[in-house]
C-alpha cells in the first residue's frame, strides 16, 4: 500500500500505522520517530530539529524534505509505505507530489483519522513511548500501561516524549490547525481523500483494510 495518515497530534497515526505493517509488508515512515532518533544520536540534524520540536514548532521544509527524499527511495519502500505525520504543509505535499511522480509511484489515498480535540489532548498527556528508538512501541498510562515501565517487546524504559508538556501539545495543537489542517482540503480537491472517524484504532484499521481492497 502506499498511504498518507493525516491527522492532529495523538488522533492515533502511529498506533495505526503500526497495526498496518502487517497487511503487505508496507513499511511506516514517521517523520517524528525519525527526527527523535537523529536528536538521540545527537546528530547535526537532530540538534537543528529538537529546537523546533521541543516549542511544539515544525521543521522547517527543507530538512524535511531532504530527508524524505531519501528514506522514500531505500529498497524496503518498494513494497509500499505507511506516511505517518508527512507531508505537514502544504509545500510540503506539493514536493511529495513531484517526487512521486518523478519515481512513478502512486498513493493509493490519504487517509483523515478524526478525533475530537478534548480526546486528543488526553491521549497525549496519558502517552509513553519506548525509549528504544528501533522499537519505540506506544503505550498509555490509562488504556496500555508498560508493566514495571519496561517495553513488552524490548525491555527498554517507557518514557515520556519532551514535547508533551501541556504548553508543547496546546502549541502542536495550534499548528496543526494553522499548517497541516489545510491538506485536508488539498487532498480533497485531488479526490484521494478518505475520512475515518478514529476513536478505535482497530476498527480504523480495518476500514483502512477495505478501502485497500477497493
Ligand atoms: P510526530 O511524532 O509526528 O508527532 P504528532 O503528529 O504530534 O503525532 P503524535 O505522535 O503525537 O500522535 P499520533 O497521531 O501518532 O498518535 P499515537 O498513535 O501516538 O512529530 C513530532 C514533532 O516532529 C512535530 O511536532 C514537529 O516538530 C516534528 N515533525 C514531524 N514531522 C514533521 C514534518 N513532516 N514537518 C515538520 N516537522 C515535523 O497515539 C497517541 C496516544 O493516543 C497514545 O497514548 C495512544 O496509546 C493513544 N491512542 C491512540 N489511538 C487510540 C485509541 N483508538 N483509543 C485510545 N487511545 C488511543
Amino acid at each position: 500500500m502506499r498511504i498518507i495518515l493525516l491527522g492532529a497530534p495523538g488522533a492515533g497515526k502511529g498506533t495505526v500505522a503500526k497495526l498496518l505493517t502487517d497487511f503487505d509488508g508496507s513499511v511506516q515512515i514517521s517523520t517524528g520517530d525519525i527526527l527523535r532518533s537523529e536528536v538521540r544520536a545527537g546528530t547535526d540534524l537532530g540538534k537543528e530539529a529538537k529546537e523546533y520540536m521541543d516549542r511544539g514548532d515544525l521543521v522547517p521544509d527543507a530538512i524535511i524534505m531532504k530527508m524524505m527524499e531519501g528514506r522514500l527511495q531505500e529498497p524496503d519502500c518498494r513494497k509500499g509505505f505507511i506516511l505517518d505525520g508527512f507531508p505537514r504543509t502544504i509545500q510540503q505535499a506539493k514536493n511529495l507530489g513531484e517526487l512521486l511522480s518523478r519515481l512513478q509511484v502512486r498513493l493509493d489515498f490519504v487517509a483523515n483519522l478524526e478525533v475530537p480535540r478534548e480526546v486528543v489532548l488526553d491521549r497525549l498527556t496519558t502517552r509513553r513511548t519506548c525509549s528504544n528508538p528501533a522499537c519505540q512501541e506506544i503505550y498509555n498510562i490509562k488504556t496500555k500501561p508498560a508493566p514495571g515501565g519496561k517495553c513488552e517487546k524490548c525491555g527498554s524504559p517507557v518514557v515520556q516524549r519532551d514535547d508533551e508538556t501541556e504548553a508543547a501539545i496546546l502549541h502542536r495543537l495550534d499548528t496543526y490547525t494553522k499548517k497541516t489542517a489545510p491538506l485536508v482540503d488539498f487532498y480533497r480537491k485531488e479526490g484521494i481523500l478518505r475520512d475515518f472517524v478514529s476513536v478505535s484504532s482497530a476498527e480504523t484499521v480495518q476500514a483502512i483494510k477495505r478501502e485497500l481492497l477497493g
